[in-house]
């Protein structure tokens, strides 16, 4: 076997235009999957027309967002524009849900810069239509910071919803088994313990996931080139506690496409977008190999390690700029 990787293809914009190629969609473009409905689009956050035109009123009930935290289109921007910019795809994700529905972001908190855009971010959200649920705390593994500072190894995720959205408490659960015994609480008379009264073994996962793996390159999920990609378990979880079979899911970012391969995985259909057509290729890439081989990743080598072994440009470029280990075919 081959084992090779990609550097970050959001780093390095050369390499995403040498790729654009072998990108099925161009800026504009949607696909459209016959056999399960799911849809990639190649938009703008912001072209609402667009977004409205390809849900061809489909309305759907969980949004999964995962934005690039001080980036508006790969351009740093200050945190006020940030926020201007994430309170127009908010509202606009108002408009298109269902009444009934929830809303994930995950969101960064900068410890250098008094936590931005986390604070900046919350406060905005009280000016929308939805209301807070919850805020989860996902731990990796990996860090940063372990000299003068504590480890910083949370990934904040925000919950929110409007209406009464379902919320499938049978799926909060961990596969962590319950140990610990004790909590006497008497009921109807009766003094009963933690382990009687519980509806599982095993430990609900709370708002604080302790038991999701961090992405990383012995992982079968593992999307080289993506650095950005969020563990399949996690999204998995949100996706089956809240919303249900054939329900409409939407990711307006989509990079490594995990929200598509975790709805993919669940029966629900997905509508999702980047504006980068190389991240939809690469989605729509893992789609089919995961329909193709059962797996939902390339562990160590990547989406278009086929071609960069015949195309000799971008192979030269790979060996010469990151000093990768490429075999001609
Ligand atoms: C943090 S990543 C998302 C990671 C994803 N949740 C995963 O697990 O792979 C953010 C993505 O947003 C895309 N993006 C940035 N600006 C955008 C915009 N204005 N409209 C649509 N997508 C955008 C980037 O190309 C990038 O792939």
């Amino acid at each position: 076997m081959i084992n090779f990787g990609l550097p970050r293809l959001d780093k390095d914009q050369k390499l995403r235009e040498m790729f654009s190629k072998y990108c099925r969609l161009k800026k504009g473009d949607i696909w459209v999957d016959e056999e399960k409905k799911h849809k990639i689009g190649c938009l703008d956050i912001l072209d609402k027309d667009a977004l409205i035109k390809t849900l061809d009123g489909e309305k759907p009930t969980l949004a999964i967002h995962d934005p690039p935290y001080n980036l508006v289109a790969f351009k740093t921007r200050k945190v006020e524009e940030f926020i201007g910019w994430c309170k127009e795809w908010i509202d606009f994700t108002n408009e298109i849900l269902t009444d009934d529905a929830s809303l994930y972001i995950w969101l960064g908190a900068d410890q250098k810069k008094h936590f931005e855009p986390f604070p900046e971010f919350i406060l905005m959200m009280k000016e929308t239509a939805f209301e807070s649920k919850s805020f989860i705390t996902m731990r990796n593994q990996r860090g940063y910071g372990t000299q003068k500072n504590w480890m910083a190894i949370r990934q904040e995720l925000l919950y929110y919803a409007k209406g009464k959205p379902v919320f499938n408490t049978k799926d909060v659960y961990t596969e962590i088994p319950k140990v610990v015994q004790g909590y006497y609480k008497e009921i109807n008379g009766i003094k009963t313990e933690n382990l009687e009264r519980s509806k599982s073994n095993n430990i609900r996962a709370g708002n604080v996931w302790v038991d999701v793996q961090q992405v990383f390159h012995l992982l079968q999920e593992n999307v080289n080139g993506c650095f950005a990609q969020k563990p399949l378990k996690s999204i998995e979880r949100i996706i089956n506690v809240s919303s249900k079979e054939d329900d409409l899911v939407v990711d307006f970012f989509a990079h490594a496409g995990s929200t598509l391969i975790a709805s993919e995985l669940h029966n629900r259909r997905c509508f999702t977008i980047d504006i980068e057509p190389v991240f939809c290729e690469i989605s729509i890439r893992r789609l089919e190999r995961l329909r193709e081989t059962g797996k939902p990743g390339w562990q160590n080598s990547n989406p278009f390690a086929g071609e960069i072994r015949k195309d000799k440009e971008i192979r030269e470029y790979l060996i010469n700029n990151y000093n990768l280990n490429i075999p001609e075919l």
